[in-house]
């Protein structure tokens, strides 16, 4: 037994060893290749591990046959001090975008004009969904052998990244990736794919590390970049990076080398590498088409797992792209479609932070007046402090905005290749800016609040929001009058909007007696609007008109409300226990129930009225509907009353208790939810004829009630 093994025994035993490593690592490539590129594996878990581990135990035994192109590699053990810096083969550029269909079309009649007129009946584009990643240059040698991975960096140089690519199980680590396939591999291929981060993977893992107290990220794409720039490949192999290949930067000594764009696509599919099966293909003639499928990347949006932000339309012959060629950084032949999604560049001036009328404080980004869309952006929201954190935002900075229509800019990221140095970290103050009250940020929340009701920003915003049309509706009451009344010292709280000095007022310029009159009768006549009202006046967080409601139909009055507990609360349907928290915690402050005492002792109606509610018919008795999108003639509001008090429910959201759908004009996502679940929709006019009838209108009897 311990005889020592003749040397040539021992010679062929490591030949069998060297094959079975072989034959494991082609075997582990291939089954990861159908598990993490085609998501249709062929072998259980168990049968793979076991695979796996065989692999792993004998690159341990044997160092002399490890190999980086092992699919061990992946789990990471590299670790780097710093990144090398790499040369790209040819540069690697970027887009110019198109922010609407005439855009495109201006894009394709340029393409057009820079070809000769016979190449334009072989025309042809390729639409791909425009991922939102880490861009990376895969490098792969004459034996198909990954060898090199680097960012994009400045277009010409990037960073060496490969040990960190090596972890990502969707990168081929050698190609062909099947055992059998009929290609050979190039001479050398480089290609480019795009790094990224699935939106549940990415909400999971931050909501790992808030729980634990690390690090978070602002959004998917930094969250790949951020994994793929680790030192500790170790730490990259933890994260669940996957990867889109979508151009060959370099391709010498292929058999039957593709000729356009699409046949690049296909070659890639074919060697292995992970190509988006959202890809499409179309004919010049075709434009028209391509148009209308682009134009439906919003709600490509919505459908795929990850973020895309538009799609890229690209010439599909590569000969075509030759001739079209760069221009600047970008390339002709290519442009990024973002239609309804505007995008600027412009200096970050300063963070100022904001007090909404709940308390929150939020950062807000005083921006170089910049153009977006034929609208001067001077302003734009930073949501909060991790975010700015997380981007690494810094006051000075070039940024980038964007606008989507209707929707508050937003800084999207910094450009940090723009930096002169001056620029300066910001920090949250740590109390009010309004106030000067220290600020509290809850556990698990990224927002801090002022508690502090009497607060002076916070003042303004709470008359504004309680004379307003959802809460009390005092006619000629405005932000204006909020103002100009906790200015000068007449509103330091809320009921205090019922003894203004009036003396005082009518010495103000333009209120003259006829406008103080009104405005007087005005909050006279909002004292009895009753306590639903009165508590959504009061702007308690989470209590919008809707919650208000169902609130208010179990308590008799606020002093009742006041006292309630926090059991008692959650148990009221669609009241949670978040928002019980909330109403507890409000009444919770004596100068809170201070102010229904004040109120009350004003003649406010803090109490429901036992009065006989005028006799009305009740044709939507029994229904619930849902309001979305501009109405002809009603506010949402209005048409809220106008349901309810025609004995109708009103609800915020589409689920299957929804009998009808109210639509105006631009509705939101709200339709197409109704749409998916075959809720009947209704028009403005519908519902006033209903109402005029006593029945719903023919063709829309729906079967039962509620
Ligand atoms: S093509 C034309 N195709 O978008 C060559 N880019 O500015 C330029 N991207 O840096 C890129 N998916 O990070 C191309 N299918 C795709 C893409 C894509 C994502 C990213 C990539 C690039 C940026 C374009």
């Amino acid at each position: 037994m311990d005889d020592p093994i003749p040397e040539t025994h021992a010679a062929e035993e490591l030949e069998a060893v060297r094959q079975r490593i072989e034959r494991l690592r082609e075997l582990v490539r291939y089954h990861q290749y159908r598990y993490y590129v085609l998501d249709d594996p062929v072998i259980s878990d168990a049968e793979f591990d076991a695979l796996f581990q065989e692999l792993v135990r004998l690159e341990e035994r044997y160092p002399q046959f490890r190999s980086d192109d092992s699919p061990t590699v992946r789990v990471g053990g590299f670790v780097a001090e710093r990144f090398e810096k790499v040369r790209h083969p040819v540069p690697v550029l970027s887009l110019a975008n198109a922010f609407s269909p005439q855009e495109l079309r201006e894009w394709r009649e340029r393409t057009l004009r820079m070809l000769p007129p016979e190449e334009h009946p072989r025309l042809g584009y390729t639409v791909e969904p425009k991922v939102d990643g880490l861009t990376v240059v895969l490098h792969y040698d004459e034996a198909g052998r990954f060898v090199l991975g680097a960012t994009r960096g400045d277009g010409y140089e990037g960073e060496e990244i490969t040990a960190n690519l090596r972890t990502v199980r969707a990168l081929p680590l050698r190609i062909p990736v099947e055992p059998d396939s009929p290609l050979r591999p190039p001479a050398r291929l480089v290609v480019r794919g795009e790094g990224y981060v699935e939106v549940a993977d990415f909400q999971a893992f931050n909501r790992r590390q808030a729980q634990e107290g690390g690090r978070t990220f602002a959004n998917p794409r930094n969250f790949a970049a951020g994994s793929l720039r680790q030192l500790d490949s170790r730490e990259t192999a933890r994260r669940p990076i996957k990867l889109w290949v979508y151009q060959i930067l370099v391709l010498e000594g292929a058999e039957n080398p593709p000729q356009t764009q699409w046949e690049c696509l296909q070659y890639l599919k074919a060697l292995g590498f992970p190509v988006n099966p959202e890809n499409r293909h179309f004919d010049d003639p075709e434009f028209e088409r391509l148009v209308a499928y682009a134009d439906h990347w919003q709600e490509l949006k919505e459908r795929l797992p990850y973020e895309i932000d538009g799609l890229v339309v690209k010439v599909d012959g590569l000969r075509h792209q030759e001739i079209l060629g760069t221009r600047g950084k970008d390339y002709r032949w290519a442009v990024a479609y973002k239609s309804g999604m505007q995008e600027a560049v412009t200096r970050l001036l300063d963070i100022q932070v904001n007090v909404g009328r709940t308390g929150a404080v939020t950062p807000r980004a005083v921006l170089e007046p910049v153009q977006i869309g034929g609208v001067t952006v001077t302003a734009a929201t930073l949501h909060n402090e991790d975010y700015i954190k997380s981007l690494d935002i810094r006051i000075g900075d070039f940024v980038v905005i964007t606008r989507a229509g209707g929707v508050i800019p937003q800084v999207v990221r910094p450009i940090p290749e723009l930096r002169t140095g001056d620029e300066r970290i910001w920090e949250m103050p740590r109390t009010c800016p309004s106030c000067g009250y220290p600020l509290v940020r809850h556990p698990g929340e990224a927002i801090w609040y002022c508690e502090n009701s009497a607060c002076p920003a916070q003042l303004v915003r709470r008359v504004e929001h309680f004379v307003s049309r959802a809460a009390m509706d005092i006619e000629g009451f405005g932000i204006r009058q909020a103002e100009l009344f906790v200015e000068l010292g007449f509103i330091r709280d809320l009921a205090d909007i019922y003894q203004l000095p009036w003396d005082r007022i009518l010495q103000l310029e333009g209120y003259g007696p006829k406008r103080v009159a009104n405005l007087q009768r005005a909050i006279q006549e909002s004292k009895g609007r009753g306590p639903t009202r009165l508590l959504i006046g009061l702007g308690i967080r989470y209590v919008g008109t809707i919650v208000a409601r169902l609130i208010m139909e179990h308590f008799t009055s606020l002093y009742e409300l006041m006292d309630a507990d926090q059991e008692t609360l959650a148990a009221i349907e669609g009241v949670g226990p978040k928002i019980a928290e909330s109403i507890v915690r409000f009444f919770g402050l004596e100068p809170n129930r201070a102010l229904i005492h004040k109120l009350d002792g004003l003649g406010v109606q803090v109490a429901q009225e036992r009065q006989e509610a005028p006799e009305r018919p009740q044709p939507f008795a029994g229904y619930t509907f849902v309001i979305t999108g501009t109405l002809p003639s009603m506010t949402r509001e209005e048409a809220r009353r106008f349901i309810q008090e025609r004995g109708g429910k009103v609800t915020d959201s589409v689920s299957r208790r929804t009998r009808f759908l109210v639509v105006g004009e631009n509705p939101g996502s709200k339709l197409r939810r109704a749409q998916q679940l075959g809720i009947p929709t209704l028009q403005e006019a519908d519902l006033r004829r209903w109402a005029e009838q006593g029945h719903p209108p023919e063709g829309l009897q729906p079967g039962a009630g509620d």
